[in-house]
């Protein structure tokens, strides 16, 4: 596989440097609690100092390093302002995707940077900095977990599978009753189809890497953002797995959806039995 840009491994380097900063940073937050917690749009929606601190310092480091780079940072996207997504190597980051779970103390956090050039996804780096967890993928060269080759199951149907579906409480609650319907009816549906198990860990990325690996057979969101998704997906796609939009078409990075599996004969199975909607919530 070629490189779209010459400075690609470089780019990559220097993300992972970073990140494993940014992971003693989470770690030591995550021990001593002490960074305060504030809430964004309400009560299901928090940021603390240390997710700021982090995608701060990402954020510095990388501009540092590549001053004509763009960035599209979780905290730093005010409310409502319309994402700028440009062929220029674009950094996309989630300094800590899971901060509800950072908060509790529920170890399943993960720090996310993925890396788009000509608006394709080409590095995505994933870091679990309590269980030191790190799994990394260049497009073209494979998924890797703290080095060692990972790769997708080969499920093809429900019956045998373990699906991850998550509600996303707080879009839930931005889309009002009737998305809760939908998402309560399409867990139903899977119940029905006869699905193996459910699981949901509270961070889309380490729901993607529970695909990644082989734990997890498929998995389903709605209301995701890049942030969420682009590091996740390249590792997703290294590791021999696929990601549609839940309707089944192609999946879109700013299309706050996402259906991704083990094999594409799963995708379409699940995508056959649920409701789909789009997703356009005022924030
Ligand atoms: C959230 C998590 C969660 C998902 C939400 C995301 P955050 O990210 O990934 O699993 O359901 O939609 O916003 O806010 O913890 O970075
Ligand atoms: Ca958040
Ligand atoms: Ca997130
Ligand atoms: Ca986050």
């Amino acid at each position: 596989a070629e490189f779209l840009h010459p400075d690609e491994q470089k780019f990559f380097d220097v993300a992972l440097g970073l990140v494993q900063t940014a992971g003693r940073l989470v770690r030591d937050a995550f021990d001593t609690p002490t960074s305060v917690v504030m809430i964004k749009s309400s009560s299901t929606d928090l940021v603390t100092e240390t997710d700021q601190a982090v995608e701060k310092m990402l954020i510095d480091g990388l501009s540092k390093a590549f001053p004509d780079h763009k960035f599209i940072g979780e905290e730093s996207v005010s409310g409502g302002a319309k994402i700028e997504f440009t062929d220029a190597p674009t950094w996309i980051i989630d300094p800590i995707d899971g901060t509800t779970n950072f908060v509790h103390r529920i170890p399943m956090i993960a720090i996310c940077v993925g890396l788009t050039i000509k608006k394709q996804l080409r590095a995505g780096i994933v870091f679990n900095p309590i269980t030191r967890e790190l799994y990394t993928a260049q497009t073209g060269r494979g998924a890797f977990k703290n080095g060692f080759p990972i790769h997708v199951s080969n499920n093809k149907t429900i019956n045998t599978s373990v699906l991850c579906a998550s509600m996303g409480i707080h879009n839930v609650k931005a889309m009002g009753g009737k998305w809760l319907e939908m998402a309560q009816s399409n867990i139903r549906k899977q119940i029905e189809a006869g699905v193996r198990g459910h699981r949901s860990f509270g961070s889309a990325a380490i729901n993607m890497i529970m695909v990644s690996q082989g734990c997890v057979d498929a998995y389903v969101e709605y209301g995701l953002h890049a942030w969420d998704m682009a590091a996740p997906a390249v590792v997703l796609l290294e590791a021999g797995g696929v990601m549609f939009d839940p309707s089944g078409s192609d999946f879109n990075l700013m299309g706050r959806k996402i259906l991704c599996a083990a094999t594409k004969e799963l995708a379409m199975e699940i995508s056959s039995k649920l409701t789909h909607a789009d997703f356009e919530p005022e924030a």
